[in-house]
């Protein structure tokens, strides 16, 4: 096996490394193919609220953006979306929002059941919550919870939010690992004085954590945010740190991520062949899809879950990739959850 473990300079000098980034790349692909295999595993992502009690300065659906057309799903409209994105063929249904209290505890629990019955996986990506709503979820169905720390540096985080508590999303992560859920974390790559070395702790911190999923991509930033002008990560540097991500945890999930494509047309498949092995189609449906605007430039704005399901799965097979057959979860956990899925 390839695998290494990596020293913290050894890291900066692959992030570094303008010269042999093809070489890095290339090992990651290799890393991914020995140890996940060539299935691509989809999730479908729907974005039911872009509602959010929160101010990030790099986030387009940050609090203070006035700008932002409100939405959120009512019950039984995400409850559809979910089925429909089921018998389309995903397996993982992600439910990703704003931090919305609209849906509190008791309506998610309803849905997460009902949901449930459509026989998929259940991934949550809706913020900070208390350990014991994330336990009910958990008691509910849910089988996987993303919540991406964002940066290791504390100093830059506290500044991107200084109503945020680094400490605090360590610890939800800490409660969600305890309570069983598969966790998937990450990070942003080109925030304003995130530096090289930051980004290698970051690295080691998702290592460290034994995190199930990692999921990396550029900031871009957004024209109605404080971070306008700033100038956001590149293609280049995500794709290098995803594959060090690889090398350091050969046989988690790492999606190939949506920011990557809004910054380059092949973005997704650059990043499944340097160590991705995820892709999270969106599956929502009309005009919620603008409406969930995070950074400028997200793509298939316009197009329905039925059309991203068959033109990534064209893509993939092109790279002769394969689509998951299975949920897709990180090894023995899977068939922990598969006992309860059947
Ligand atoms: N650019 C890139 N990614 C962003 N996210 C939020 N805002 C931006 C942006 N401007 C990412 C964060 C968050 C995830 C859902 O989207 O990492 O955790
Ligand atoms: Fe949505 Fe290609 S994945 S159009």
């Amino acid at each position: 096996m390839l695998q290494k473990q990596l020293a913290k300079p050894e890291i900066i000098r692959l992030l570094t490394d303008d010269d042999n980034e093809e070489k890095l790349l290339h090992q990651a692909d290799e890393v991914r193919h020995q140890n996940v295999g060539d299935e691509v595993h989809l999730r479908g992502l729907i974005e039911f609220s872009n509602i959010c009690r929160n101010n990030c300065l790099y986030c387009g659906i940050r609090r203070d953006n006035k700008h932002v057309t409100r939405y959120h799903m009512d019950e039984e409209e995400l409850i559809d979306t979910a089925e429909k994105a089921a018998h389309i063929g995903f397996k993982t249904i992600v439910m990703q929002s704003g931090e919305d209290m609209y849906y509190h505890t008791d309506r998610l629990c309803r849905i997460i059941e009902k949901i449930k019955r459509f026989n998929v996986a259940i991934t949550l990506s809706i913020g900070e919550r208390s350990f014991a709503d994330y336990q009910s979820f958990y008691n509910a169905g849910a089988d996987r919870y993303l919540l991406r720390i964002e940066t290791t540096d504390k100093n830059l985080y506290h500044r991107l939010d200084p109503q945020m508590s680094w400490q605090k999303r360590y610890e939800c992560l800490l409660a969600l690992k305890e309570i069983g859920y598969e966790v998937g974390s990450g990070i942003m790559v080109g925030l304003p004085e995130q530096s090289i070395a930051s980004i290698a702790d970051d690295l080691l911190f998702l290592q460290n954590f034994g995190v199930d999923m990692a999921g990396i991509g550029p900031f871009i930033p957004h024209p109605q945010t404080p971070l306008k002008d700033a100038a956001g990560g590149t293609l280049s540097l995500a794709l290098r740190t995803m594959a060090i991500m690889r090398l350091l945890m050969p046989d988690i999930n790492i999606p190939a991520t949506t920011a990557m494509e809004s910054l380059h047309p092949q973005g997704r498949i650059k990043a499944l062949q340097s160590g991705a092995n995820v892709v999270m189609p969106n599956v929502t449906e009309g005009e919620y899809r603008k409406l969930y605007e995070l950074y400028p430039g997200k793509i298939c704005v316009n197009d329905t879950p039925v059309h991203c399901y068959s033109c990534i799965g064209i893509k993939i097979t092109s790279i002769g990739r394969k689509i998951g057959s299975g949920y897709g979860g990180h090894n023995n956990k899977q068939k922990k959850k598969n006992l309860i899925l059947i």
